[in-house]
């Protein structure tokens, strides 16, 4: 399948305490430590989306000594695109100044794993037929992929909504993949269900008979995290089971950064020790899609990545959508 071979990661200067969020609606840092463990977020002031989503592939880029014109495809996951059309990917692929095939994928928080997916889904299809990701051979240079997740929720979010505004932050994270063997098993889910939605910026047409909705994202906060701790463990026993795994088995448990409290029932469920569990929610809070690259990122600067280890990483999110996977450092 696909060998990850470098980590990179942006996110915007400006820093929102808690406190400063005190001052603008109804809300306490310890409100909201006590119940998401978030105690700052960046969100974007000068940066666009395509900025953060730009220096994350450059850092990526440069610590898996790639070239930009070593890439054969570039797939973006996001849910807030500096413009609907064309798409991040595109405007990465202009910032980088190469000319190959370049998509979005919108599946919310867990879009980096779907966006992982579809990387590895166009290396199957290489082997089958002659598709326009070039090149032929393993580890042939022309096969590397690009795959960036970049979110700026501060543009989606009502910041006089204290269900909401607490919660989220900007940033992103990319990594630099080609043909190999350290994804050894990927799902990806979706249960359709409205609990949380981000309304489109569109203007009415004059020829819909209904309003399009304007507005910001809205959410069913305790059903969500209902799903997110049912799902994760779920996720996490179909993987096992289908790969002959124990908790034990796995070095490091890389997941969607919505809550602590989701992240902890999942660690109290399987009674393992907090390092197995790394987190940054407490500095970034809620990145939608970008959470797990920007984790990975940080793992690989701590040296906690090193080959042979095991990972398994999940996310869920609008949708609902939800994935999972199982990876072997290399
Ligand atoms: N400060 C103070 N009080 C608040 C705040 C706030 N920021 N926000 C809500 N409250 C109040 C509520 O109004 C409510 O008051 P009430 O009882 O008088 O009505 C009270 O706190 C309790 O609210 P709950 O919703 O019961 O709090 P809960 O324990 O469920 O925590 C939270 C809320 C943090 C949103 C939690 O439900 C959660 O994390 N859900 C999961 C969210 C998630 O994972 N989203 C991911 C998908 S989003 C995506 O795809 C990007």
């Amino acid at each position: 399948m696909l060998t990850i071979l470098g980590y990179g990661a942006a996110l915007p200067a400006r820093i929102v305490t808690n406190d400063e969020l005190a001052t603008m609606v109804d809300t306490s840092d310890e409100w909201i430590v006590s119940k998401t463990g978030i105690k700052t977020r960046r969100v974007c002031v000068d940066e666009t989306l395509t900025d953060l989503a730009y220096s994350a592939a450059c850092e990526a880029l440069q610590r898996s000594s790639t070239d930009p014109g070593d890439l054969g495809l570039i797939v973006c996951s996001t849910i807030c695109g500096d413009f609907t059309s064309p798409s991040l990917a595109c405007c990465v692929a202009e910032r980088l100044g190469v000319s190959v095939p370049a998509f979005d994928v919108n599946a919310a928080c867990a879009g980096f794993l779907y966006a992982i997916n579809a990387a590895a889904a166009q290396i199957a299809l290489q082997t089958k037929i002659k598709s326009n990701f070039d090149g032929s051979a393993h580890g042939d240079s022309k096969k590397r992929i690009l795959i960036i997740s970049a979110e700026m929720l501060s543009k989606h979010t009502d910041w006089t909504d204290r269900n909401t505004c607490v919660l989220f932050g900007d940033g992103a994270g990319a990594v630099v993949a080609e043909p190999g063997g350290g994804l050894r098993y990927i799902k990806t889910y979706c249960f359709p269900n409205r609990e949380v939605l981000y309304k489109a910026d569109a203007t009415s047409s004059p020829f819909a008979s209904y309003d399009i909705p304007r507005g910001y994202l809205r959410m069913d906060g305790q059903r969500v995290f209902k799903f997110a701790v049912s799902k994760v463990g779920e996720m996490l026993d179909g993987m096992m089971n289908s790969m002959s795994l124990t908790p034990n088995d796995i070095d490091y448990f890389v997941l969607h950064q919505a809550n602590k409290r989701i992240i902890d029932s999942a660690r109290l469920r399987l009674n393992l020790p907090e390092d197995k569990f790394p987190t940054n929610i407490e500095r970034y809070g809620n990145m939608s899609s970008a959470c797990v690259p920007i984790l990975l990122s940080e793992m690989w600067e701590k040296g906690m990545l090193k080959k042979g280890v095991r990972l398994f990483m999940s996310a869920f999110g609008a949708g609902l959508t939800a994935a999972c996977c199982y990876y072997v450092c290399d």
